[in-house]
């Protein structure tokens, strides 16, 4: 059995397929100038995209813990940088809000906000990013970002942006027995595959993104393991109606603040 998982092991990292954001490519922050990295005690701990210059969304799991032991003046965001832990501009955290109906088992409306003190200054690194209105076609190609791990097993988080293209499935394809997770996928989750590809820890909160047009269409959420065969990631979907009631309830003009 040991030397099937080494052969195994040696056959997979010969072809490439070794699961690392897993099998993304280094990203520059101005291709993707809506990610931030969201810090406690300056460490990297969630992605967040922005939606206004002072507003940042990200996953209610990332600040359930935050709230719950009220420690929001520990929180920082830092924009602008395709390093998690130097560059750009870094603001604190004024306030920071979840979902009310948020529920960590299922892991149901995993969305929140942070609200930054003072505004971050839009330029070619920093960028606010638009929200869809509607869930693209099945297999679409979208993009997710973030600093999260390379591979499930490895701990340290890469410094440099990592981008990795993924085909968009819909709730009811990521229910269906080609994939492994049946009825887990409930309202207000959408998935994202890939061969050997995926988002990971330390990537939630960050952005989904439609390549073609540009839009937020989800929020990274969970996943079993990452890359795995049969098990997409799994992301909040952004045009459920109830995300975008307290979505609107939080941030006005939700959908017109492009420049
Ligand atoms: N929950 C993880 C986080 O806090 C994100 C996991 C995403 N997993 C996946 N297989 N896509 O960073």
């Amino acid at each position: 059995m040991f030397r099937l998982i080494v052969a195994l092991s040696v056959l997979s990292l010969a072809l490439g397929l070794e699961d690392r954001i897993v099998n993304g490519k280094t990203a520059s922050i101005s291709e993707y100038p809506y990610q931030v990295s969201i810090q406690k005690y300056n460490s990297h701990f969630c992605g967040g995209s922005i939606l206004k210059d002072d507003l940042i969304l990200t996953a209610a799991h990332c600040l359930v813990d935050v709230i719950q032991k009220d420690e929001v003046d520990t929180i920082t965001v830092r924009a602008g940088s395709s390093h998690w832990d130097e560059g750009g501009v870094v603001k604190n955290a004024e306030w920071i809000s979840i979902h009310p109906n948020f529920r960590p088992q299922p892991m149901v409306y995993d969305v929140g906000l942070v609200k930054t003190i003072g505004s971050f200054v839009f330029s070619n690194l920093i960028k606010p990013i638009a929200l869809t209105r509607v869930l693209p076609p099945l297999y679409e190609p979208v993009v997710v970002t973030g600093w999260g791990r390379l591979s499930e097993s490895e701990s340290n988080l890469p410094k440099t942006l990592q981008a990795v293209e993924l085909e968009f499935l819909t709730p009811e394809k990521c229910r269906s027995p080609h994939f492994g997770y049946a009825s887990a996928i409930m309202t207000s989750m959408i998935c994202a595959d890939g061969p050997y590809k995926d988002s990971c820890q330390g990537d939630s909160g960050g952005p989904l993104v439609e390549v073609d047009t540009n839009v937020q269409i989800g929020v990274v959420s969970w996943g079993l393991g990452c890359a795995k065969r049969g098990f997409p990631g799994i992301y909040c979907d952004l045009t459920d109606p109830n995300v975008v009631s307290y979505l609107r309830s939080k941030v006005p003009n939700l959908y017109n603040y492009e420049q």
